[in-house]
């Protein structure tokens, strides 16, 4: 077996003495403790500012430890898993006892994934227990999907954060569970839908909300940034603000406005590729949240694939 990274002996010792330590995912990076610490738990949610009826994912290597957390996998949420593990996908399963209460919020579920990213994999590898990992950012705020956005926000309350670069899909998980047979995606992700149903037939969507229990922590309003966002079609909203000496910045999947500053406008994917575009989203919200604008103008993306997921994201971060 390869040696194991000074960087991952370090998070693995800080993570066995209860600490935090910020991870990288293909997804976005996590805020990561000890799951079956109560403690490390209660920090997880104190570092956030996460109200605790908002359960968290835990994250582990394999399946076989899996099985000690979880009191079985029906079936057919094990033909995803068998397709999509390592990957953006978490499986809503029924809970052993030895998860804390915290972690799922009193609910008989806890949520679980196996993460691609290599740095993480090992890191989970080397430990006994699963890591709880919301994504690293202060509650409500744009996910981070780069080192720098943890060490921003989050620097000076944890320890240290296992520097993986850039993450690869740039949306958060897909989350899926069954219920009387019925396979249903509380969270659009990562993963695309029709992909899901090529294995395992038709889904459904449940719609999250702010007065919805059953999906604690889908809440309307979500990856808000801190200026007014404004979703529509690009060219009537610039032509309805840009007369009233706003500074406008304008998020786009592959356009660019002649007559807006260019500074202050963010393409997702020249090529339209709405891939590119997931990697891209976060960051090019988080970029323009630090421009000095008074507001910020986005377009919705086609409708399909992961088009569906990053206009989940567009949509909540635009509610109120
Ligand atoms: O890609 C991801 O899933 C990232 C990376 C770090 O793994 N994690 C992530 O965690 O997005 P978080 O905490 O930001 O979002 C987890 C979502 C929350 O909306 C929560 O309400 C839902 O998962 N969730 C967690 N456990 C649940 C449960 N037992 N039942 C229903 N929803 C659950
Ligand atoms: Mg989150």
């Amino acid at each position: 077996m390869a040696e194991i990274g000074k960087d991952i002996i370090h998070a693995k010792s800080l993570l066995e003495a209860g600490k935090l330590v910020g991870i990288p995912t293909e997804t976005v990076y996590g805020l990561a403790g000890n799951a079956l610490n109560p403690d490390a738990v209660a920090s997880i949610f104190e570092t956030k500012k996460r109200p605790s009826f908002d359960p968290l994912i835990i994250h582990s290597d394999s399946m076989e430890k899996i099985k000690r957390w979880v009191l079985e996998i029906p079936e057919k949420l094990k033909i995803l898993a068998d397709e999509f593990w390592p990957g953006p996908l978490t499986l809503l399963l029924p809970r052993e006892s030895i998860v804390p209460d915290l972690v799922t919020s009193g609910l008989d579920r806890v949520a679980v994934r196996i993460p691609s990213h290599p740095l993480t994999l090992e890191l989970l590898k080397s430990l006994e227990f699963p890591l709880a990992a919301p994504s690293a950012n202060p509650f409500g705020y744009i996910s981070p999907t780069r080192p720098e956005h943890v060490q921003k926000q989050l620097g000076d309350q944890i320890p240290y954060i296992l520097d993986g670069g850039a993450c690869r899909v740039g949306l958060e998980s897909t989350i899926v569970g069954i219920e009387d047979d019925q396979i249903f995606i509380y969270r659009l992700g990562g993963l695309d839908v029709r992909d899901i149903e090529a294995l395992v037939g038709s889904v459904q969507i449940k719609t999250h909300s702010s007065s919805n229990p059953a999906a604690p922590g889908l809440l309307e309003s979500h990856y808000a940034p801190s200026k007014p966002f404004i979703l529509g079609d690009l060219d009537q909203l610039i032509q309805d603000h840009k007369h009233d000496k706003k500074r406008i910045g304008i998020l786009s999947l592959q356009r660019i406005f002649s007559n807006m500053p260019i500074e202050s406008q963010m393409m997702l994917s020249e090529k339209g590729d709405l891939k590119e575009a997931a990697q891209n989203l976060f960051a090019a919200m988080r970029a323009l949240d630090e421009l000095d604008l008074d507001l910020i103008l986005a377009e919705r993306m086609p409708d399909q694939g992961l088009g569906k997921a990053i206009n989940d994201r567009l949509n909540r971060a635009a509610a109120k």
